[in-house]
């Protein structure tokens, strides 16, 4: 086999590697409006599927809204609406809305009430009932309603204060439910060595590794079967077989992923799309790990390419939730520092798959230091120079010293490791990353001091090879970071004179950024308008 230049490899992987990318965040619970929690899921979903999209990878981006079940059913009634008026209010005044507050890309939303999904959610179960997968019994266990879930002995515990006394849910802290009713069930047990199998085989089908972990724990324990649906309400998608049942609001949430995608309707569109890779809380894990792919081999359809259970925002130590009222409304953020700081500031400070802490005073102070002085001022300065020296155009490169080259190296690295790390879901350390070619950049404008170059008319092509050097540099950070700063880098590419010379940044092939000399000498540039603007704190007005 020829060996490739890794620049030359990368570029053709970029141009024509198409493989698809099919990537999902759970579908909410619509009983109240999203907290920032929810919204951190999307964001870390969207700067993945960007990422995939603008590497030319087959993405498609699935999000969505889970309405079915006694959850949603009791708030509406508390409420004085049916069901479906109350989660149609939600989807449009406060879920859809998200979408554009947090600057989400996704290709489609799903909502659990729409017929496409009813359909298909009826044709699987009467595929599973066909098949032998599904029989009736009885039961009797404890519910919670806030989990939508029988709760194994683990998370039951005793309660306090107003419930003590009581047997409480260890995440929602509220009492259990005994629920006794004639169910169908899924034959989920005979299922557990095929799982246990997977774990073993594909040790990335579960992320991060303590998830992993956890998992294998879970099944090994042994699996019981799944009561799949309910007589004691009709909040849900009728049993085909048996009309005085509803199906259990989770399997049907579980199958958006497949009816979002044809299943059962559109088989060429699944074909395309399936399997996925799955983004969730690690509250929900248990289902996407377990239940979701015993579901599936009972079906005969692929498992999940990856389940990732990304860790909680925490509020003074506890999971931020709805039914604790602990939430934080996104616009409370993004209305003050915009939706590109909302994205940067919850992927960057926040380690992907382990638990975290919102601060106000972390969020502005890393806007500051690190969008405002670090990213924005870099790129001010640069086009400023440009300006001032060339006359606001891409200045030629001349003869490369070491330091250019370090840069242009630096660049190269960057990427290839960014890429790695995306690709191993550390979406930090591909921000981390990005950011060394940030720091390395302010510091080269600093050594290299273009403004003293400028003073002696001999030091004219250095200055114009310093200042192309920094301008092809930004050019690489507007297309290294436009997954997780979109409208911040958008600003910057026009500015570089980027979109006419290259075209569109989202359609820059980004396994390539690290490739040099891509902005023409004598491109012309725009202005610059302020990126991340000074922000008028409490203390500063
Ligand atoms: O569980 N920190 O919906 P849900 C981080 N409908 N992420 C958080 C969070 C927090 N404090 N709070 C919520 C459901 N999330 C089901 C899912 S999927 C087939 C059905 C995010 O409205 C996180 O992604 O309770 C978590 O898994 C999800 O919201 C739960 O949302
Ligand atoms: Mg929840």
């Amino acid at each position: 086999m020829e060996i490739m230049p890794e620049s030359l490899t990368r570029d053709e992987n970029a141009a024509n590697d198409n493989k698809s990318f099919f990537i999902t965040t759970p579908i909410f619970y619509v009983n109240d409006a999203p907290h920032i929690g929810h919204a951190y899921t999307e964001v870390a979903t969207d700067v993945l599927a960007r990422w995939h999209r603008q590497s030319g990878d087959d993405t498609w981006f699935l999000t969505g809204t889970d309405e079915h079940g006694q959850k949603i059913l009791r708030t509406a009634t508390a409420n004085g609406v049916t069901p479906k008026e109350w989660a149609d209010r939600l989807v449009e005044s406060a879920w859809r809305p998200l979408i554009d507050t947090i600057n989400i890309s996704n290709d489609d939303f799903i909502r659990t009430t729409d017929a496409r999904h009813e359909e298909g959610v009826a044709k699987f179960l009467q595929k599973l009932y066909d098949d032998g997968h599904i029989y009736a019994g009885e039961f009797e266990a404890l519910y919670c309603v806030g989990c939508e879930e029988f709760k194994p002995k683990s998370e039951i515990v005793d309660g306090t204060g107003a419930f003590e006394g009581e047997k409480v849910c260890a995440i929602h802290s509220k009492p259990l439910e005994l629920l006794q009713e004639k169910n169908y069930f899924f034959k989920m047990s005979a299922f557990q060595d095929r799982l246990l199998a997977l774990y073993e085989a594909r040790p990335d089908f579960v992320q991060p590794a303590s998830a992993r972990n956890e998992v294998i724990a879970f099944v090994q324990q042994g699996l019981e079967d799944l009561s799949i649906s309910r007589t004691s309400f009709d909040w849900g998608i009728p049993i085909p077989w048996d009309s005085s049942h509803v199906t259990y609001v989770w399997f049907d949430a579980l199958l958006n992923y497949a009816t979002a995608i044809g299943y059962g309707s559109d088989n060429e569109q699944f074909a395309r799309r399936w399997p996925a890779t799955h983004i969730v809380g690690k509250d929900i894990l248990r289902f996407h790990a377990v239940i979701w792919p015993a579901m599936l081999m009972a079906a005969g359809v692929a498992v999940p390419d990856h389940v990732y259970a990304h860790g909680w925002l925490l509020v003074g130590g506890e999971k931020m939730s709805k039914s604790k009222l602990t939430g934080i409304a996104p616009n409370e953020i993004t209305d003050t520092f915009g939706s590109d700081a909302f994205r940067y500031y919850f992927m960057r400070a926040i380690s992907f798959g382990q638990d975290g802490s919102f601060s106000w005073e972390d969020l502005a102070a890393r806007y500051q230091a690190e969008l405002a002085n670090g990213f924005g001022n870099l790129a001010s300065r640069v086009l400023a120079m440009n300006a001032k020296y060339f006359g606001s155009v891409q200045p030629e490169a001349g003869v490369e010293s070491d330091e250019d080259r370090a840069i242009r190296e630096l660049a190269d690295s960057v990427t290839a490791a960014a890429d790695a790390h995306i690709e191993s879901f550390a979406v930090h350390e591909a921000i981390a990353e990005i950011w060394k070619l940030v720091d390395a950049l302010n510091g080269y404008i600093t050594s290299q001091e273009p403004w003293a170059l400028a003073k002696n008319e001999d030091q004219r092509e250095r200055l114009a090879t310093v200042l192309a050097t920094a301008t092809e540099g930004l050019r690489a950070l507007a297309e290294l970071l436009h997954p997780v700063i979109p409208l911040a880098t958008q600003k910057l590419w026009v500015a570089l004179g980027a979109e006419e010379a290259l075209g569109a940044l989202a359609d820059q092939p980004l396994r390539a950024a690290g490739n040099w000399n891509r902005l023409p000498a004598g491109t012309p540039q725009q202005p610059l308008a302020v990126l991340f603007p000074r922000i008028e704190t409490d203390e500063s007005k």
